[in-house]
């Protein structure tokens, strides 16, 4: 039987949810509305641990602000927020991005006047550095801490292909560079979980090939990602499992190919989506 669950967006919606997976995180009956505008409409869903999964819809669903109030950035109006077992509703995102979740942003927002290193180097949270005590008292430690932080840096602007450009300013370089110097800056946090959203909007296919590539080793080390994505060849390529969104609401969930082949989902709703598939 297939778990693709169409749901009717008059009633609540019915998720599919697989007894052999865990849930990373999960999200029950967020809304949140701007100036009487229901932008986010009751999305439930869950985020299997340890697998890539798309967060799909037309523009304007609601995909950033669930991606804002999941992750800190905004605070939702009712609904809950689970990273795990632990209810983390309305947290801010300094305290959500201490139990693990990072995020990337639709539109880059690297520290223009900073180099590319200096860019990652503020990224990470509890450095030691950060206390008074252990700068005045542990200057040691703040030293070894700073060492260590500059290599796994440098190791990380490595593997995203930035080291070359580590000692420029972030604003001159090129989009597709900025969108990897986002998803390194996550990175750089060591999230368990990632959320990332548009990480592939603009750029050049054979950048959206190594970004997918980068995803996958991301999903290789253990880390849970939750992407939003409108180019469908590469959610059919990379994602495990697939959340549609329209009118802020959840509308259906499973394999991309189940969504496809459920002829009903596809005329009630993903018509548009679907039939929008860019060229590969
Ligand atoms: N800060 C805001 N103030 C007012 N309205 C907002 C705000 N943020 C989002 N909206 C509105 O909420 C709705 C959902 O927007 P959102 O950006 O979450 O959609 P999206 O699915 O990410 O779209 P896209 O695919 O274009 O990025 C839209 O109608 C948008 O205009
Ligand atoms: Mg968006």
């Amino acid at each position: 039987m297939s778990d693709v669950t169409p749901t009717d967006p008059t009633s609540e919606p019915t998720i599919a949810t697989t007894s052999t997976t865990t849930s990373a995180l999960r999200c029950e009956g967020l809304t949140k509305a701007f100036q009487g505008v229901h932008a986010v409409n009751g999305a439930t869903f869950d985020v299997p641990q340890g697998q890539i999964t798309a967060l799909i819809g037309p523009n304007g669903a609601g995909k950033t602000t669930v991606v804002n109030i999941l992750s800190g950035s905004m605070k939702c109006d009712s609904g809950t927020e689970y990273l795990g077992e632990d209810e983390v509703t309305n947290m801010e995102s300094f305290e959500i991005a201490r139990l693990g979740l990072m995020r990337t942003f639709q539109l880059s927002r690297e520290l223009g006047g900073l180099t590319v290193l200096e860019n990652l180097l503020v990224a990470p949270k509890l450095q030691p550095g950060e206390s008074l005590f252990n700068v005045f008292f542990r200057p040691g430690t703040v030293r070894r801490a700073e060492q260590v932080n500059v290599e796994r840096a440098l190791e990380i602007l490595g593997t995203y292909g930035l080291y070359a450009v580590r000692d420029d300013r972030a604003r001159e370089l090129s989009g597709g560079q900025k969108k990897l110097l986002e998803i390194a800056r996550a990175v750089m946090a060591s999230p368990r979980i990632l959320l990332l959203d548009e990480p592939m909007a603009g750029v050049n296919p054979a950048l959206i090939e190594r970004i997918g590539g980068y995803i996958l080793a991301l999903k290789a080390q253990g880390v849970t990602v939750l992407m939003v994505e409108h180019n469908l060849n590469v959610v059919e390529k990379i994602c495990d499992h697939v959340i549609v969104l329209a009118e802020g609401r959840t509308l259906a969930t499973g394999r991309l190919s189940e969504l496809r082949a459920n002829k009903e989902v596809v005329r009630a709703y993903l018509g548009e989506v679907i039939d929008a598939r860019p060229p590969s």
